[in-house]
C-alpha cells in the first residue's frame, strides 16, 4: 500500500489552521512514527488519512487513486485507534470485538477465531466476559487497540495507543507494532519518544500544523549531536519555537 499525501491543507470551522501544507510519501512496509506537542497536528492528519473528513485543500491518494475513489479499500483496508473514543460500556470485551467485526464486514465463520486472536495479542483472555464499564484505563485503551487489530488491516492507524499502558504492556506493544509492520504500514503517533525509537523506520516531527524533521530516528539524533533521541527531539523542538 502505497499513500501520497500532496499539499495537505486542513483549517477548522472557526478559523484555526491545524495542517499547513503537507506532502508525504508512506509505503508499506513500514513503521512510522508521528510525533509533536500538544496541538501540532498530529491527530487532524491521521482523521484525514482515515476519511474522517476532507482536506480544505490538497489530496490524498492512495494505490494512486484519490482518497474518495478509494473508500471501499480504506475499509477493508483500515485499522484504526482513534485518541478519543467511545466504548460500549454495557458490552463485555467479546461482544463489542463481535460487534466491530461485524461493522468491518468480517466473515462470520472466522469471527470466532479473529477475535481470539486479537484478545490474545493484547493480553485480554481473562477480561473476556468482563463489561468494559468495569475494565481499567490500560485494559480499555488495551480493547481499542484489539479492535483496530480486527481482521488484519493492511493499513494501521494509532492514536497515542501505548497512553495509559503500563511499563511491560508498552514494552510489549512495541514489540506487537514492530512485528506487524513487517506486512503492513503503520502510523503511530505517541509522546513517549522510546516507543517509536527502536523499531520505527521514518519519524515525523510535526510542529504547528508543519513537518519539521522526518527521517530515520538514529538520523536526527546525528543531526543534533545528541547522545539520545529524546535529546534530539528536544533540540529539534526548542530550535522550532525559538525560529
Ligand atoms: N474539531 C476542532 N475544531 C477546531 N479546532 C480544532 C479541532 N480539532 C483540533 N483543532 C485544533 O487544531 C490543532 C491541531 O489539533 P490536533 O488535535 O490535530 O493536535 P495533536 O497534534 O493531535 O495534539 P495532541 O498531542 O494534544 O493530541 C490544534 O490547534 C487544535 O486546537
Ligand atoms: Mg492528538
Amino acid at each position: 500500500m502505497k499513500i501520497e499525501l500532496k499539499n495537505l491543507k486542513k483549517t477548522y470551522k472557526g478559523g484555526k489552521t491545524a495542517l499547513k501544507d503537507i506532502s508525504l510519501m508512506l509505503a508499506s512496509p513500514s513503521l512510522i512514527g508521528l510525533v509533536g506537542p500538544n496541538g501540532a497536528g498530529k491527530s487532524t492528519l491521521m482523521k484525514l488519512l482515515t476519511a474522517n473528513f476532507l482536506p480544505g485543500s490538497g489530496e490524498i491518494r492512495i494505490d494512486g487513486l484519490p482518497l474518495t475513489q478509494q473508500e471501499h479499500l480504506l475499509k477493508a483496508s483500515l485499522g484504526y485507534l482513534p485518541q478519543e473514543f467511545g466504548l460500549f460500556e454495557d458490552l463485555t470485551v467479546t461482544q463489542f470485538l463481535d460487534y466491530m467485526a461485524a461493522l468491518k464486514g468480517i466473515e462470520r465463520k472466522v469471527v470466532k477465531d479473529e477475535i481470539n486472536r486479537v484478545i490474545t495479542l493484547t493480553h485480554l483472555q481473562d477480561k473476556r466476559k468482563a463489561k468494559i464499564r468495569t475494565l481499567s484505563g490500560g485494559q480499555k485503551q488495551r480493547v481499542g487497540i484489539a479492535q483496530a487489530l480486527l481482521g488484519e488491516p493492511k493499513l494501521l492507524i494509532f492514536d497515542e495507543p501505548t497512553v495509559g499502558l503500563d511499563p511491560a504492556e508498552r514494552v510489549a506493544f512495541r514489540n506487537l507494532f514492530a512485528e506487524a509492520a513487517k506486512n503492513k504500514l503503520i502510523i503511530l503517533s505517541t509522546h513517549i519518544i522510546e516507543d517509536v525509537q527502536s523499531a520505527c523506520d521514518h519519524l515525523i516531527v510535526l510542529s504547528r500544523g508543519e513537518i519539521c524533521y522526518i527521517g530515520t530516528p538514529d538520523a536526527l539524533i546525528e543531526q543534533k549531536s545528541s547522545p539520545s533521541l529524546e535529546a534530539a527531539y528536544m533540540a529539534l523542538m526548542e530550535g522550532r519555537d525559538n525560529a
